[in-house]
């Protein structure tokens, strides 16, 4: 059994996925660690040095490979269901959770850690908030395919437990 967590960068998979991941008792997974482990290399370099479509091949093929693993909660990237067949892996292997949380409060979250992510390095506030309703325009007809979607700026994992059960 397989949960994948989707959603925007700043929506708390990966804190999230830790913590329903240890309540559950399966092991727990970051596609983008998983990624950089198996590449030797980070995601910023990959993107510097290979540019964003071969980083989006590379983490299709860890999508493919964690997809056979058992009893996992996988936090993926939050690009990974937009790109090829990504989302219907997911949803054959497993349940997906959208965690929908408003691009305000994303912004805010993104503001701290924007330094490690190459999509949104450098932008201000402004130019952040911009980007992020933009990209989420494109991406939510993506994320709406999840199994279930759990919305709010405070998402438990118990929430996800009780939609999952
Ligand atoms: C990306 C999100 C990142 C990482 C890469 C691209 C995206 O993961 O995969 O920088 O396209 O939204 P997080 O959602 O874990 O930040």
């Amino acid at each position: 059994m397989r949960i994948y967590l989707i959603g925007y960068m700043g929506s708390g998979k990966t804190t999230l996925g830790r913590e329903l991941a240890s309540k559950l008792r399966f092991s727990f997974l970051d596609l983008d660690k998983y990624l950089e482990k198996k590449y030797f290399k980070t995601i910023p370099q990959i993107f510097e040095e290979e540019g964003e479509a071969a980083f989006r091949l590379k983490e299709q093929a860890c999508l493919h490979e964690v997809s056979e693993f058992e009893d996992v909660v996988v936090a993926t990237g939050g690009g990974a269901p937009c790109f090829f067949d990504n989302m219907d892996v997911m949803n054959r292997t497993g349940y997906c959770v959208f965690l929908d949380v408003d691009s305000e409060e994303l912004a805010s979250r993104l503001m701290e850690s924007k330094t490690e992510r190459p999509l949104i390095k450098g932008k201000s506030p402004d130019e952040l908030m911009d980007f992020i309703d933009k990209m989420m325009e494109k991406r939510r007809p993506y994320y709406e395919r999840a199994s279930y979607i759990v919305s709010g700026t405070n998402i438990t994992p118990e929430e996800i437990l009780v939609r999952i059960e």
